[in-house]
């Protein structure tokens, strides 16, 4: 790959911008050395305006979502990619997420340019559970985890069951709920179809993995083997 390409498909600008700058002595080598059009060093030795590169493909990153950012990158208000540094949403491949969260879901989301990894993760085959912390506006009334594991629950508007999910009851208004699928609002619609309503759902794992306690709201970073292998674990 020529060191043109490399730096358009990370992001750094279209190839016209990144002739631009590499004309302008914005890339250089960890010497200081700067670069011409025609130099391909090591990956690792190369340097946009002094600083490292971002990660090459395959790059998975695990993000703590807060409230109030779709995952859509073009809807018209806040996204995901607002989160991360302005050329990640330019790199190709592209970073999507691994299952979305609704705009007002906060906690676990996992974004990558993988997408083998994307359908492994999602796939059902894969048992890659997906836990849910909700906060209700009312009482359980304790019906809940015999409707969510029944496997017959039909929400609104629907013509398949829901599979099977778990529950588990933490506190009053409080309860922990496990997905084997994605649908659209699904626990806020499982709540609803149990008379409730969902005030605040967090996203606490997927498969083994779960939402870092060092990470707050609005950070990310990327995943190390040993986070992906506990996906899977
Ligand atoms: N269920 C929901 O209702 N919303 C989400 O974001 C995820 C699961």
């Amino acid at each position: 790959m020529k060191l043109i390409k490399l730096l358009a498909n990370l992001g750094y600008g279209s190839r016209k911008e990144v002739q631009r700058l590499i004309r302008s002595g914005a890339v250089t080598d960890d010497s200081g050395t700067v670069l011409k059009e025609s130099d391909f060093p090591a990956y690792e030795r190369i340097r946009f305006r002094g600083e490292e590169l971002d990660p090459l493909h395959p790059l998975t990153l695990v993000l703590h979502k807060p409230d109030g950012y779709t995952c859509s990158a073009d809807d018209p208000g806040s996204t995901i990619y607002d989160l991360l540094p302005e050329r990640f949403a330019h790199r190709n491949p592209g970073l999507n997420p691994i299952g979305r969260l609704d705009k007002d879901t906060t906690g676990l989301l996992l974004m990558t340019d993988d997408g083998k990894l994307l359908h492994k993760i999602i796939h059902p085959k894969s048992h890659c559970l997906k836990v849910y912390h909700a906060v209700l506006d009312r009482p359980l009334e304790g019906h809940e985890e015999a409707l969510f594991s029944s496997g017959t629950l039909m929400l609104n508007g629907e013509t398949k069951p829901l599979l099977p999910a778990g529950f588990e009851k933490v506190s009053e208004t409080e309860a922990l709920v496990t997905l084997h699928e994605g649908r659209y609002h699904q626990v806020r619609r499982m709540f609803a179809a149990a008379g409730n309503h969902v005030v605040d759902l967090k996203r606490i794992s997927i498969g083994g993995f779960k939402l870092p306690e060092d990470l707050d709201e609005g950070d990310w970073r990327v995943m190390s083997p040993d986070d992906l292998a506990a996906v899977f674990g």
